[in-house]
């Protein structure tokens, strides 16, 4: 094989539930190829059932997460060069099918998001995080039409929740362990985006009380056990976990 090519190990599964395995393709290799057009190479020139999903292609759209070299990330973002495919963290084991013979120096191991269930391949049934998502109430009850008054909030207010604002719901902070052995923790996403809200100071009181219930319910903020893996796999920055610890102290208050 020459430097110009590199042997991709993919996860496939027909269909939930079905026995998992391992197949090996070689890609050869352009300047700046990313995972995902790696993907696509597979895809068109191996085996065009495999499925993954995709839409913008830049990092914003979340729909790319998966494990690649057992650290979840986004596939269009991470650039298959070495050196630029991040290492595992050592958060937890990342236990998918059964693969025991990856050459970790030389082969890229693509796998699913943990703890969803597989709907094909490296598609994930999202479904549990958004059901999560919805329950914390994420968004404004004012009324909007065009005779309300505008809603106003000075730079530094809006500079509290920026770093919140950037989450694109790509469900990779999913991989935190409790979200793996509770399958009723709301995660860490829907948490960071009711504290996006509760400390928003366009929202009404009434809104924030319910959007706090909501996140310091018992499958909620008390159930993370502070691990922060949230923080160490998120690609955008959001901290999800320390959103999570400034929810708790709130309650100090
Ligand atoms: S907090 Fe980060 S990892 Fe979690 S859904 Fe948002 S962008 Fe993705
Ligand atoms: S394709 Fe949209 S985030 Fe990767």
């Amino acid at each position: 094989m020459t430097k110009k090519e590199k042997i991709f190990v993919i996860y496939r599964q027909k269909t939930r539930g079905s026995k998992p395995k391992y197949e090996r393709y070689k890609v050869p290799l352009t300047p700046g190829m990313t995972v995902l057009e790696a993907l696509f190479f597979i895809q068109d020139h191996y085996d065009h059932s495999l499925a993954f999903r995709y839409t913008c292609r830049g990092a914003i759209c979340g729909s790319c997460g998966m494990t690649i070299n057992k650290f979840p990330q986004l596939a269009c973002k991470t650039q298959v060069e070495p050196g630029e495919i991040k290492k595992h963290p050592r958060i937890q084991d990342l236990v998918f099918g059964d693969i025991n013979n990856w050459d970790q120096e030389n082969e890229i191991l693509i796998e699913p998001l943990p703890n969803m269930a597989i709907i094909k391949d490296l598609v994930v049934d999202m479904e549990p995080f958004w059901e999560y998502y919805r329950e914390v109430k994420p968004f404004f009850d004012r009324e909007i039409n065009d005779i309300a008054p505008e809603s106003k909030q000075t730079p530094e207010n809006a500079k509290r929740i920026e770093q919140l604002i950037y989450c694109i719901l790509c469900g990779i902070c999913w991989t935190c362990p409790v979200s793996g052995k509770r399958k009723d923790y709301l995660g860490p996403s829907a948490l960071a985006k009711a504290f996006r809200f509760i400390d928003d100071t366009r929202v009404t009181e009434k809104q924030r009380n319910v959007i706090y219930k909501k996140a310091m319910q018992e499958r909620g903020v008390p159930a993370c056990e502070k691990i922060f893996a949230c923080n160490a796999v998120c690609p955008k920055g959001v901290m999800p976990g320390t959103a999570i610890d400034k929810i708790r102290k709130l309650e100090k208050k």
